[in-house]
């Protein structure tokens, strides 16, 4: 097709989110934060009282009302919610409802309609194994825990949000231990994906070897 692909999975705290826009804005791309849906639909479930655990919730997932301004933030019901989307108390609250088969199938044809022309950079866990399996391009990024960790401490201290490094590795350690093992699109990369470990590696490397490769495959 004439819509271009490219898939990036991986743990939480690998750098793909960033990475992810970083390519975007290189290539003209579209992006697609899949995570940040999952963060909304269990957002939403909260502001509207339903347990993580109840059937409603895959109807809320699908009817979720909700937008990205240009720099990325996250609305729902026109509220502009991106500082708690961001925290890992919410990524807890997603990976928890992403076990759930109702609500990723809810969610997969807004996933799937983000591919529009010129093309799409697709951030996420299944992104090249279940959503865009035919993408042309795929990677995967990687890194040690403690590194991730020590990333997403970073991050939430930049944004003045508090963070607690130890509890904080404790976090990613349990969301990643769920989201490899889960029986539903499990974390793991495409049999046809590139795969780079970024724990000693900068951004500016890892950006490098994913144009050097969306390069070599045109
Ligand atoms: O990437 P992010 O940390 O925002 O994702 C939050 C959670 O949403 C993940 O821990 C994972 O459980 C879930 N997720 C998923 N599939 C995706 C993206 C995110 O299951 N494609």
């Amino acid at each position: 097709s004439d819509v271009k692909v490219v898939t990036i999975d991986g743990p939480s705290g690998s750098g793909k989110g960033t990475l992810a826009r970083r390519l975007a804005n290189r290539l003209g791309f579209h992006l697609l934060d899949s995570g940040a849906l999952y963060r909304l639909t269990a957002l939403a479930a909260q502001k509207a009282g339903i347990a993580l655990d109840a059937p409603e919730v895959a109807a809320l997932a699908e009817s979720l009302n909700v937008r990205f301004d240009a720099d990325g933030a996250a609305y729902l019901d026109d509220v502009c919610v991106d500082d708690v989307l961001r925290t890992e108390q919410t990524g807890a609250m997603a990976s928890q409802i992403a076990a759930r088969p109702d609500v990723r199938t809810a969610l997969l044809a807004r996933q799937k309609a983000f591919a529009v022309a010129p093309g799409l950079i697709a951030d996420g866990r299944d992104m090249g194994t279940v959503v865009f399996p035919d993408a042309p391009a795929k990677l995967f990024l990687d890194a040690s825990a403690e590194i991730r960790a020590n990333r997403r401490y970073k991050q939430l201290i930049e944004r003045g949000l508090s963070a607690n490094l130890s509890a904080l590795v404790d976090e990613i350690r349990i969301r990643d231990d769920r989201d490899r093992n889960r029986a539903v699109a499990p974390l793991r990369p495409a049999t046809d994906a590139l795969v780079i470990d970024s724990s000693d590696i900068a951004i500016e490397a890892v950006e490098a070897q994913m144009l050097e490769y969306l390069r070599a495959r045109g």
